[in-house]
């Protein structure tokens, strides 16, 4: 009994701590605002936050909008009030929201067969995995759920490289990742965490994970030279998370000869950058590079499931055996069907050049505004941040607020930087129409 009184005790403290200073500690991902939840839109929305609120996790921080449609590149809240969708769920929904297409090679394979599990196989699985390695030029792909499990199959298929291939020590493995990495919540993607609000707390962490500067060539040189066990370097093409931090020109290729010199592997972890977000289908594309693993996720199956696939050769791929590591869902025929149809459309809708054209666009248009609360606009393709100027008074969050009122969705990252990401399809009318609500809401500060 008085364990069960200290415990609701513990309970009614923690809720009141999450009132009173928000949800700070759901880390940068979720915006550490110090904010508490922000009031709705109507009472109808807050009827659904607050159920939310009471039921769900405290893990994240949402922006006070209850959404329940999308259509292309619009989401509409359940009052009806339609915006203009710049988050595109974390760039997963490039193709824009419910793709007639996708929807389609979803709903007919769900009506035959969903899982088989890989005791079995299943007849869409195959023309998958062909299609993929022959689009993107690897002997092999792997197939998973979630893009954190993309990166983990990433990390345990480098170690085993390691072991078999270059004959490293057992077990003396280790992995170099950059400083300010984002690739997921799992015990192995904190233990590389640079960030306080993803590890703190949850350790002990996993052994055998180091951490460099990001596009710091020279510090991994200097790793490499000083270790001989290091068997490879996991790293974003362009950091997301940490807010859209495009490296130097080359930067992706010139690890990778280092990395080769030193017999490491370059893993690149395209579940943000890859799939036609920078205006390649694959972003290290713009340095030549093709890297030896390559994880993606997200917009693999364009928003509608967690479908994830790691890319190797052979010489790499074929060092995990038979039993030796899977998932119940990766590879199941409904996720196989909906990764082509995503694929096919990236393809077909020519997502990748049309990144390629509206990004300098949009970025100009940004800069145009003159805005002295910005301090600097950047990216690639349609894979964009505005950086707010730290001593400028406002914090992202709030401007975050204003756009949605405005009919603009947005998350910031980090206090000071909002991304603009916005579904692939869009169209210059439409991008120059969001832009205005851009300016409008920055004139108004
Ligand atoms: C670069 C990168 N890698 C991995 C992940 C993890 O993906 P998921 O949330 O599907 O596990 C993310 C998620 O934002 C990401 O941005």
């Amino acid at each position: 009994m008085a364990v069960r009184a200290r415990s609701s005790e513990l309970a009614k403290q923690l809720l009141s701590r999450h009132a009173a200073a928000g949800v700070a500690a759901a880390g940068s991902r979720s915006m550490a605002s110090g904010h508490g939840l922000d009031p709705a839109q109507s009472s109808l929305q807050q009827q659904y936050i607050d159920k939310e609120e009471k039921y769900g996790a405290h893990n994240y921080h949402p922006l006070p909008v209850v959404l329940n449609r999308g259509e292309g590149i619009f989401m509409w809240d359940v009052d009806g009030k339609r915006y203009f969708d710049f988050l595109s769920g974390y760039s997963a929904v490039n193709q824009g929201h419910c793709h007639p297409k996708i929807l389609e090679a979803m709903i007919e394979q769900s009506r035959k067969l969903t899982l088989t599990s890989r005791a079995f196989f299943n007849d869409a699985l195959g023309e998958y995995e062909e299609y993929i390695t022959r689009l993107l030029g690897y002997d092999k792909v792997l197939p998973m759920n979630t893009g954190v499990e993309g990166g983990e199959t990433a990390v345990k298929l480098a170690r085993r490289w390691g072991y078999d291939v270059k004959g490293v020590p057992k077990y003396q493995a280790k992995i170099l990742f950059a400083a300010d990495n984002f690739w997921g919540r799992t015990t192995s993607a904190i233990s590389s965490s640079t960030d306080p609000d993803s590890y703190e707390g949850f350790g002990p962490f996993m052994p055998g994970f180091e951490v460099i500067p990001y596009n710091d060539l020279p510090a991994l040189q200097a790793k490499l030279e000083s270790d001989p066990n290091i068997v490879a370097f996991m790293v974003e093409p362009i950091q997301g998370e940490a807010g859209v931090v495009v490296p130097d020109d080359g930067y992706l290729k010139k690890a990778q000869e280092l990395l080769h010199k030193h017999n490491a592997l370059l893993i690149a972890d395209e579940v943000q950058t890859g799939l036609c977000r920078t205006g390649k289908m694959l972003c290290s594309e713009w340095d030549g590079c093709k890297p030896d693993i390559t994880v993606l996720g997200k917009a693999l199956s364009g928003g509608t499931m967690p479908v994830s696939a790691v890319l190797a050769n052979d010489e790499i791929m074929l060092t995990i055996g038979r039993g030796q590591h899977g998932s119940t869902y990766g590879g199941n025929p409904v996720a196989a069907r909906v990764a082509v149809a995503s694929l096919q459309v990236l393809v077909d809708e020519k997502c990748a050049e049309s990144a390629a054209r509206l990004g300098p666009i949009f970025r100009k248009e940004l800069e145009d505004m003159g805005s002295p609360l910005i301090q600097k606009v950047r990216g690639r393709g349609l894979l964009n941040a505005i950086v707010i100027d730290p001593n400028a008074g406002v914090e992202a969050w709030d401007i975050c607020l204003k756009l949605m009122r405005e009919g603009l969705l947005t998350k910031p990252t980090h206090r000071n930087i909002i991304r603009l990401a916005p579904p692939l399809v869009i169209s210059q009318e439409q991008l120059h129409e969001a832009t205005g609500i851009i300016k409008k809401v920055f004139s108004s500060l």
